[in-house]
């Protein structure tokens, strides 16, 4: 990593930004994958330079389609990264989100979520590239629109990922997408390390490579020398002017197919709640730690997200293991607790304040991803769920999408100390009530839940079912439309291999 070296701020080019860094394209509710693998890459490097990718500069109106394209390892070097600049990725990133039993073992990619028995994505599948197509309407005739000159020489499809319009809710009933960072786009914030203030605005350089992260570093990224970028395509490096930065404005995609089984989780809610509809709600409701409405379980001043958990150190108004507040705890942070100089260092190295149930509560700035997932399959409300299932149900869930500069300390952390770690927050015997596989860790268990209860021992669920099942994932890279332009020049005469 390098330090941050500049005096002056370089203001953000969001012509260069692949657009899902700042829009959710929400009003594009119509969305489809594509995992291409590479077959040509001279036809492939010839579709890419024509591809209008969208960016992140603001329209109105906003344009009624979108085009991303994210690229694996395999897909890099097909099209001719040479290996200096290959090795400049972060190690989560080559080795892959299934690459490594150890990786799938801290990610809970074991027993029904083992990659082997992943549909795409598993050690086995050769996918280069994914391109995600978004439209207003008509997305067939958008996708046609892009499969034309050297498309069909350049690739072939090796999965598609259709999704569906939910509204809004994910596959469960929940209002999904209230909570996200918000990234210093305007680069506003000090320089950390001089001083450091808890805000929701997070550092750049959390989702973008090529700035200042939140300890005031430059993520590490490949970083080429100037001349074999011959065609003039990349920015140089800030840190580091005198070489070209084939990272920055780029970020890490992390693509997660998660079936969910809806009738199964309401089902079991409604046992749990003798069949008693409010009880049934109130116990998803703490599952995820908000109502289906979205209305967090916290009270939240003037929306529905801001809140901490400091008024809650019992959890008993929402429990410690409730989805959300396990996927962003909220607290070690200077929210309210400006501290002294050394709480403020012992805060800025994830160090715990002492006094709460934060045995794995790291400072939760360093952990934030910006999600950007889409639900596929039909819609089962929660109370059609309480049927049994019918023989024209298909497979629903969410496509998890989340964009981060850093794989491990983000989107892995929040994934294994977070979600799959029994134990957390003073928890054990528990995983995320809605992601957890409820596979045994030894001969401790991992599918109980438990909800705190004031003057009154905690209710203990037990025996929790697997709700989610993860049947495919990839590590992908988003690059910047420089980087793009210079994997276009990639091979023939272009930019030095
Ligand atoms: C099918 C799987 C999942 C479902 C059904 C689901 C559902 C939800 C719901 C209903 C919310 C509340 C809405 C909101 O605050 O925006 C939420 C929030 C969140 N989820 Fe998930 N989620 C899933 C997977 C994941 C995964 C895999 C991660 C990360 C590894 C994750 C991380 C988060 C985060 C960071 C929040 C916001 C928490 C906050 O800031 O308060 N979720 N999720």
């Amino acid at each position: 990593m390098g330090s941050a070296a500049i005096n002056r701020v370089i203001p953000v080019d969001f012509s260069d930004v692949q657009g899902l860094a700042a829009f959710g394209y929400a009003k594009l509710a119509q969305a489809r994958f594509l995992l291409l693998a590479i077959r040509d890459a001279a036809a492939a490097r010839a579709w890419i330079a024509a591809a209008p990718v969208s960016n992140s500069e603001y329209r109105n109106p906003p344009p009624a389609t979108a085009l991303q394209l994210t690229f694996t390892p395999a897909g890099l070097r097909a099209l001719g990264v040479p290996e200096a600049a290959m090795a400049g990725f972060s190690t989560e990133f080559l080795s892959g989100m299934a690459g490594e039993e150890s990786r799938s073992r801290r990610l809970g990619d074991i027993g029904n979520n083992d990659p082997r028995r992943w549909s795409w994505g598993g050690p086995k599948y050769d996918i280069s590239l994914v391109a995600m197509f978004y439209a207003k309407q008509d997305l067939d005739s958008w996708i046609a629109a892009n499969q034309n000159g050297p498309w069909s020489q350049a690739f072939e499809v090796a999965a598609t990922l259709d999704t569906s319009d939910m509204g809004g809710r994910e596959p469960f009933g929940f209002v999904d997408g209230i909570s996200q960072p918000e990234f210093d786009w305007k680069r506003e914030r000090a320089i950390p390390g001089t001083t450091v203030s808890y805000a929701n605005k997070v550092a750049l350089g959390e989702l973008l490579l090529g700035y200042p992260d939140e300890y005031g570093k430059y993520t590490d990224r490949p970083l080429l020398d100037a001349a074999s970028d011959t065609e003039n395509d990349l920015s140089p490096a800030e840190d580091q002017p005198s070489r070209k930065d084939l990272g920055r404005n780029g970020s890490y995609l992390v693509l997660r197919q998660l079936d969910q089984d809806v009738r199964g989780f309401w089902q079991y809610l409604n046992r749990e709640a003798s069949a008693d509809p409010d009880a049934r709600y109130r116990l998803g409701a703490c599952m995820v730690g908000r109502n289906l409405d979205g209305e967090p379980l916290i009270p939240a001043q003037n929306d529905n997200n801001t809140f901490t958990y400091d008024a809650d150190p019992e959890g008993t108004q929402c429990p410690f293991g409730a989805h959300i507040r396990r996927a962003n705890p909220r607290n070690a942070d200077l929210f309210g607790h400006p501290g002294g100089l050394i709480h403020q260092t012992a805060s800025r190295l994830g160090i715990p304040r002492p006094g709460l149930h934060d045995d794995l509560i790291a400072s939760t700035r360093f952990h934030r991803v910006l999600r950007r997932g889409r639900e596929y399959g039909a819609k089962v409300s929660p109370e059609d769920a309480l049927q049994p299932a019918s023989a024209g149900d298909s497979p629903c869930g969410l496509h998890f999408v989340c964009l981060c500069a850093n794989i491990g300390r983000q989107f892995e952390f929040v994934q294994n100390a977070w979600l799959m770690r029994t134990k957390f927050n003073g928890l054990t015997g528990e995983s995320d009530p809605l992601l957890g596989n409820r596979q045994t860790e030894g001969d401790s268990p991992t599918d109980d839940f438990s909800i705190p209860r004031e003057n009154r021992v905690a209710r203990r669920l037990r025996g929790v079912p697997q709700f989610i099942t993860v049947r495919g994932g990839a590590y992908l890279f988003l690059p910047s439309l420089r980087a793009l332009r210079y994997l276009a020049h990639l091979g023939n005469g272009g930019n030095s291999r």
